[in-house]
């Protein structure tokens, strides 16, 4: 994406701009409550004293239930911006629209697990003709922290712990935000975020330090930045924490180095929700005026909510603290957007009524294919609509939980519950209900009596993951765990439908349940999906877009690990004397895994071409990697084949599997398909601490198979 075509324009602009009104269009402030704050907001408009307005109402949106837009209040606040401000510049309107506006899609976490960026890219075009509709102009999304702690609540927002899959579902959501051009009434300003590292908050507590190398930094936590910036991405948001007691906010390795000289971004850096200011909390300054200083020098354009800029900046330029061009690089950055998005030609909403059904049918595709079954013993699954079902929980009657966190505008009272679907599905007389805990034994006991199965709907609500929502220990309540072994103690074959944000640890669980699925909070078409699945509709096909631990203690657990000296590594083998006393210390559910309905063999692992010279792949050559897989069960469905390598020997240790490639396939009972990828420059190089791209000599094991333990290999040569 091109941002320097109205380089004319914006100098011009700048030019004729006061250095009040250019300091405004650096601040954003929060939007209006109330007529009180109407005025106070226009008056600055008129001034030209603010750029732009966060459609939110207090600093953890996604948790705080927010007013929906009064479209009339930004219409009019935009008004005044075209029509009496200094120099007639729009307002740019942010929103926290994370995982869709009315129609909600699965949480970004579970459409990581879906390994679809078509489909996500598909979901993410209707979020923006439905946010552009109420008009809404920018949103916060994609939020790409990697994350290996799943105590952390916002593990949800982002891609789980893989750079390729993050760099995937980056480059799918941005193209599907700002879509084909940027410019266009539906398109929505896409922001990529927190830049950068704020997934390694220690312990899993949220806005916690962070410690990561540049080395690190370049080769896991970087690519869906990259991918981000490589996609056209408008704007980036500097993210709360500190790298090596270096807050990003203040960070101009990170945001000006890294962001702009490195990645080439053009766009304008948002800072996070008064991040300026926590600048003296964080201890790096004393004042307002100095946090100012220190957070425009290092590439912070816009400042959020807590205004510093607008109330220090200019004195700043006038003392000499701040020089004015820094100022103007920052304004000149922030019109180039407003130029870009079409702003001055269309400042308004385009109010398009949308046929949100089509919406709503896209996100039940997305929700199937975003839910992983991780267990199905004995092929009890799928269900029969004959088969009577005793469905018992506390997620039977949920409505708002599947939704998710970070769902501003989404209708928990439209949601379908588990329980309206399943009557629809099969009707009311194969069901007997038991949704109240109490009573457990009894009830449960009486009611699994007359039916064939059971089916539990367990979870966590959504009021524990997201912002601020880190937990201690990620298992299910005691009356949930409760509920499982008395259901498995009738005798009757147990499902467990799990409604989860995070990945849960599984020991003390999985063992009760003869199957899982895992539907995550998949949006407003959870339980339809769900239903799908349980009863044959639809085939299901996830992957574990992370790591699922046997207990909280081993956080963190993560399949890219490097080995270490004793032993190869828990995570692909166990070695007793050497990982836990009191455990395993192997995955309950590796990452990349799910079941499908049906089974898929692998055959004829081949590495074409097996060796080549670091020049020839240079030069762009390329190894080619084939593999033969046959549907070898009694349904259609479709199999996420996973490429790993492994570079044995290197300069640094690298990790014992990399994901490099997959792609979905979908294969008709006994249809056999080959599948081919290609392996290059970018596929097996890594960076030094430098950010040196580098490719090593040396032997590359190749795995090839359905999740990441897969012992299918073979292996190519760089010579
Ligand atoms: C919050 C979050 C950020 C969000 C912003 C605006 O603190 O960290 O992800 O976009 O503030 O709500």
């Amino acid at each position: 994406m091109e941002y320097l075509k109205f380089e004319e324009q914006v100098n011009a602009l700048l030019k004729k701009m006061s250095l009040r009104e250019k300091v405004g269009q650096l601040n954003q402030q929060v939007g209006p409550c109330n007529e009180e704050d109407m005025k106070r907001l226009k008056d600055a408009v008129r001034k030209g004293e603010i750029g732009s307005i966060i459609m939110a109402h207090s600093a953890t949106a996604g948790n705080d239930p927010q007013q929906s837009i009064n479209m009339k209040m930004y219409e009019e606040l935009q008004r005044v911006a075209v029509e009496e401000s200094p120099n007639r510049i729009p307002l740019i309107y942010g929103r926290d629209v994370i995982h869709g506006h009315h129609t909600v899609y699965p949480i970004p976490l579970a459409m990581s697990a879906s390994f679809d960026s078509g489909l996500i890219q598909q979901c993410y075009r209707c979020v923006a003709k439905e946010a552009t509709a109420d008009g809404i102009h920018w949103t916060f999304t994609p939020m790409l922290d990697l994350c290996r702690d799943p105590r952390w609540g916002r593990i949800i927002e982002g891609p789980g712990e893989d750079p390729l899959v993050g760099s995937k579902l980056s480059e799918a959501v941005v193209k599907g935000l700002q879509g084909e051009d940027i410019s266009k009434e539906d398109s929505l300003v896409a922001c990529a975020k927190h830049f950068i590292g704020y997934g390694a908050s220690e312990g899993g507590r949220d806005y916690h330090r962070t410690e990561i190398s540049d080395y690190s930094l370049y080769n896991y936590y970087l690519p869906a930045f990259r991918s981000a910036v490589n996609a056209g991405v408008a704007t980036v948001m500097s993210s709360f924490n500190d790298i090596n007691g270096q807050p990003v906010t203040s960070g101009y390795h990170y945001l000006t180095e890294i962001l702009r000289e490195q990645l080439g971004f053009q766009g304008f850096v948002i800072s996070d929700w008064d991040a300026v200011h926590q600048l003296i909390k964080q201890g790096v300054c004393e004042t307002e005026a100095e946090s100012v200083a220190l957070a425009i020098e290092a590439g912070v354009d816009m400042d959020m909510a807590d205004g510093h800029y607008i109330n220090h900046l200019e004195e700043s330029v006038h003392s000499g603290a701040v020089p004015m061009d820094v100022v103007d690089q920052a304004v000149k950055r922030v019109l180039r957007i407003k130029f870009t998005a079409g702003l001055f030609e269309h400042p308004y909403s385009n109010k398009e009524t949308l046929d949100k059904k089509e919406h709503l049918k896209i996100a039940r595709q997305m929700a199937v294919k975003s839910m992983v079954l991780l267990k199905n013993d004995n092929q009890i699954l799928p269900l029969k609509k004959s088969q009577k079902i005793a469905l018992v929980g506390p997620f039977v009657d949920e409505r708002r939980a599947l939704l998710g966190s970070w769902t501003l505008d989404g209708c928990a009272e439209e949601t379908p519950t588990l329980l309206e679907t399943m009557i629809d599905k099969i009707g009311k007389d194969r069901i007997f209900l038991n949704k109240d805990l109490n009573g457990l034994y009894d009830n449960t006991v009486e009611t699994a009596a007359q039916a064939d199965v059971i089916v539990l709907a367990l979870g966590e609500s959504e009021k524990v993951t997201g912002e601020a929502r880190s937990l201690s220990d990620i298992t299910l309540s005691k009356d949930q765990i409760e509920l499982i072994k008395t259901a498995k103690f009738t005798g009757k074959k147990v499902i467990g439908v799990m409604f989860c944000g995070r990945p849960i640890a599984m020991e003390g669980i999985a063992e009760y349940l003869d199957a899982i699925l895992y539907a995550w909070h998949s949006g407003s078409a959870t339980a339809n999906a769900v239903c799908d699945i349980l009863f044959g509709d639809a085939v299901p096909s996830a992957k574990t877009p992370i790591t699922f631990p046997r207990r909280t203690g081993h956080i963190p657990l993560y399949y890219n690990v490097t080995s270490s000296g004793h032993y190869v590594n828990g995570y692909y083998n166990e070695n007793p004397q050497y990982s836990y006393n009191d455990s395993l210390s192997s995955p309950y559910y590796p990452f990349g895994y799910g079941l499908s309905y049906t089974t898929f063999l692998y055959t004829d692992l081949q590495c074409k071409n097996k060796t080549l010279s670091i020049e020839e792949i240079k030069k762009g050559k390329k190894y080619t990697v084939a593999v033969t897989i046959r549907n070898t069960g009694d349904y259609d469905g479709e199999e996420i084949v996973q490429l790993y390598i492994h570079d044995k020997v290197a300069s640094v240790m690298r990790p014992l599997r990399e994901l490099k490639a997959y792609e979905k396939v979908f294969l008709a009972q006994n249809e056999e398909k080959q599948v081919v990828f290609e392996l290059g420059k970018d596929e097996l190089g890594f960076y030094n601490s430098q950010g040196e791209y580098i490719i090593e000599k040396g032997e590359f094991e190749i795995y090839v198979g359905s999740n990441c333990l897969t012992e299918n290999k073979c292996s190519i040569f760089i010579i």
